[in-house]
């Protein structure tokens, strides 16, 4: 009880947030009415019983079905909205946001539609909520590097109002070095990058991430203790884990949270943070993540539960000042 109050108490960031996995079966339901789109479920309760996951996969099949329902502005801005108040509940003060604009113009929702319920809910979620946030644009690492571009060149017109690219989706067999190119472009426009690596896929993909994107954080990296090299880089060079402990236990990463190395990452000395990936789908948003990491393992004490809120500070891209007022 203690330990709970602690974790809600502290400012966090948020890091590893895909804003299509914040969709609530409800919501998935009241846009598709609204839209006047079929569902292959009946109601709510079936669809959410859907929610048993074997791989990261299956996962992405209904995940990619829920964001079918997303065509309005006033979409983009209702599902944003409706995370910026559980993030704000949760005590998060920043959250870099994730967003596959590729799964939204292959259905014909232009890229602008996309961008601007986002944006607007972002300047509201500032003003209303104290919330403040930011946007980073994945590429769908099972596409092509050419649809990537093509992606790159519909964002054009919006760069001010995004912060930096992701990679996402399915990983084994869709290295980083697959997006080298397009990577490299977005650096000369002046992006931040990130990418999955190292979730399912394996430790090389961390050291293609680093070496052929520049990633600047690595998203999940859990599989970077298979190689103690790598460790010892990632820990030199203080490069951030965005690690999600319920997404790994639902997709089976892990067998148990019991299981879950998020203590050995700390006690090797990386920069670990606790994230929630897509909370509409894997069992909570960030505050749960951190309670289910502290209930199953008891290695980790109050200290953890500090370095973990404020490495998410320290990892951010926000400016210094801004860290200062939240530290
Ligand atoms: N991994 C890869 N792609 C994703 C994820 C993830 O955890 N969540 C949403 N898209
Ligand atoms: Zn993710």
């Amino acid at each position: 009880p203690h330990l709970a109050t602690l974790l809600q108490a502290m400012p966090k960031a948020e890091l590893h947030l895909h804003i299509e996995g914040t969709l609530e079966p409800e919501l998935i339901f009241a846009l598709a009415r609204r839209n006047g789109l079929g569902l292959p479920y009946p109601d709510i309760d079936s669809l959410r019983r859907a929610y048993a996951f074997q791989d990261l996969q299956s996962f992405l099949d209904l995940y990619y079905a829920g964001a079918a329902v997303l065509q309005r502005e006033e979409d983009f801005y209702h599902m944003a909205m409706a995370y910026f108040r559980r993030a704000a509940a949760d005590n998060v003060v920043h959250a870099e946001i994730f967003f596959d604009p590729q799964t939204h113009t292959v259905r014909g929702v232009e890229f602008g539609t996309v961008i601007a319920g986002l944006d607007r809910a972002r300047r509201d979620a500032r003003d209303t909520l104290g919330v403040s946030s930011e946007l980073i644009m994945c590429f769908l690492r099972h596409l092509p590097q050419e649809s990537a571009f093509e992606t790159l060149a519909a964002a054009l017109p919006y760069r001010d109002r995004i912060l930096g690219v992701g990679l996402d989706s399915g990983e084994v067999g869709n290295p980083p070095e697959k997006f080298t190119e397009v990577f490299r472009r977005c650096r000369e426009l002046g992006w931040r990058t990130v990418a999955h690596a190292g979730e399912e896929g394996p430790a090389s993909y961390i050291w293609s991430a680093l070496r052929d994107l520049k990633a600047e954080r690595i998203d999940h990296g859990v599989r970077c203790l298979d190689d103690p090299r790598l460790v010892a880089h990632l820990a030199e060079h203080r490069i951030p884990l965005t690690v999600c402990p319920l997404s790994n236990v639902m997709l089976k990463v892990y067998p148990s949270m019991e299981r879950h190395t998020l203590a050995r990452l700390l006690e090797a000395g990386l920069c670990v943070t606790v994230n929630s990936d897509d909370p509409a789908y894997f069992g909570g948003y960030v505050n749960r993540n951190y309670l289910a990491c502290f209930e199953a393992l008891p290695e980790l004490g109050a200290r953890d539960a500090y370095r973990l809120a404020r490495n998410s500070l320290d990892a951010s891209f926000a400016p210094e000042t801004d860290k200062q007022a939240w530290r």
